[in-house]
């Protein structure tokens, strides 16, 4: 007699985060993939952002009475619910086809704020109109001023609260496994920020040979920063920093906050781990503003250890883009919650019920 068949095995629920990467990546083209999940060269960096956070051990502290836990955060005068922020990713409907859109919606439901792309797949205006949280604009400043000039006023105009400049892309990096998966925006994917304007399509790096792209402006400097704060009332902060020296010439220059990212080790390869750099610009800045930090967070103790190591807050960008391409908005809000869910455990079973709990004592030297 045959054997009756098996049950059919139900999948397994995705619980963290490695789960959502898995599904992802068994979800989406090649090509979108190798564009989201790759990095610079050898992607040293790229593994020495999550390695620099698993290295570090914790210290915890027993018999704290940890029944109310409080994960809120005051950031620009606003207050968070959780120290985590959505890091501005470009060309979102490659992962879904409601791209942005979904994101902002998942990012609602969340209660996180998002910071939308330049480079996002729908105007700045549309992502606006469907966020229910505080919404930032990261920008690129573009070759032709006037032109970054208009999108900061369309921000302001959508009511976008903080201004991002992202200023460690002079141009991209050598992102090999973009170019062996022949990476072009397909069809329906575009840069909508910038539709009638020559760049809104076609390719967002220069053919081989040249280093430079038509999207970025490599002459940006100092003085460019100061030029983006006169033309705005919004608070501006500047992403990608790493080196403290910079950190101090951006507090200078009158910046409302820094974003310690290597770009999610996307540019240049062999730069440290942005855990490892955190802790000399924090102690640069010195608390005279926020410092946000970003890069190979997938762990709610990689939460308490960024704050732990003086963030204000962290920025996640790859892991909520597996909830996106796994299940649209309601992937988002559940990569959110998961990060949640594991940030509250960590603060729980480290005796650190609130955010001023958590100082560089849970981290085992
Ligand atoms: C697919 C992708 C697109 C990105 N696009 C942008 C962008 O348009 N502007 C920007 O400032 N950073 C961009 N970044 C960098 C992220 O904002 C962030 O610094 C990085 O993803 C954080 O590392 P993580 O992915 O390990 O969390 C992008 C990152 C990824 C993965």
């Amino acid at each position: 007699m045959e054997n009756s068949p098996a049950t059919p095995a139900t999948p397994a629920p995705l619980i963290d985060v490695p789960d959502f990467e898995r599904e992802a990546k068994a979800r989406m083209p090649h090509m979108s993939w190798e564009y989201i999940s790759g990095a610079a060269s050898d992607e040293l960096t790229l593994r020495w952002n999550r390695e620099s956070y698993d290295r570090l051990r914790l210290r915890p502290q027993v018999l704290v009475d940890v029944s109310h836990l409080d994960t809120r955060v005051t950031l620009l005068g606003r207050q968070h619910p959780l120290p985590i922020l959505l890091a501005p990713t470009a060309y979102q409907r490659l992962t879904h086809p409601e791209g942005d859109l979904a994101t902002v919606r998942g990012a609602g439901a969340a209660d996180v704020t998002m910071v939308s792309s330049i480079f996002s797949s729908h105007p700045i205006e549309e992502i606006a109109a469907a966020a229910t949280r505080p919404l930032w604009f990261q920008l690129y400043v573009q070759r032709d001023r006037d032109l970054t000039r208009e999108l900061v006023r369309r921000a302001e105009a959508a009511g976008c609260e903080a201004l991002v400049l992202t200023v460690d892309t002079p141009v991209l990096g050598p992102r090999n496994r973009e170019l062996r998966s022949k990476f072009s925006l397909p069809p329906g994917v575009d840069r909508a920020n910038l539709r009638g304007l020559p760049n809104a399509l076609g390719a967002h790096r220069s053919t081989e040979g040249a280093i430079f792209s038509a999207l970025l402006d490599p002459s940006l400097t100092w003085k460019d920063v100061a030029w983006l704060r006169s033309i705005t009332k919004l608070p501006v902060l500047l992403k990608g920093i790493l080196n403290p020296a910079d950190a101090v010439r951006a507090i200078e220059t009158g910046v409302a906050g820094i974003i310690v990212s290597n770009h999610g080790a996307r540019n240049m390869d062999t730069e440290p781990a942005t855990i490892d750099a955190l802790p000399e610009v924090v102690a640069k800045v010195d608390g005279r503003v926020p410092v946000l930090v970003d890069g190979g967070i997938r762990r709610g103790t990689d939460v308490l250890k960024a704050i732990a190591l003086g963030a204000t807050a962290v920025l996640i960008g790859r892991p909520y883009l597996y909830g996106l391409a796994v299940d649209g908005a309601a992937g988002v809000t559940r990569v959110v919650n998961i990060l949640r869910r594991e940030f509250e455990m960590a603060m729980a079973i480290s005796g650190r019920p609130t955010i001023a709990s958590l100082d560089a004592s849970v981290i085992w030297r």
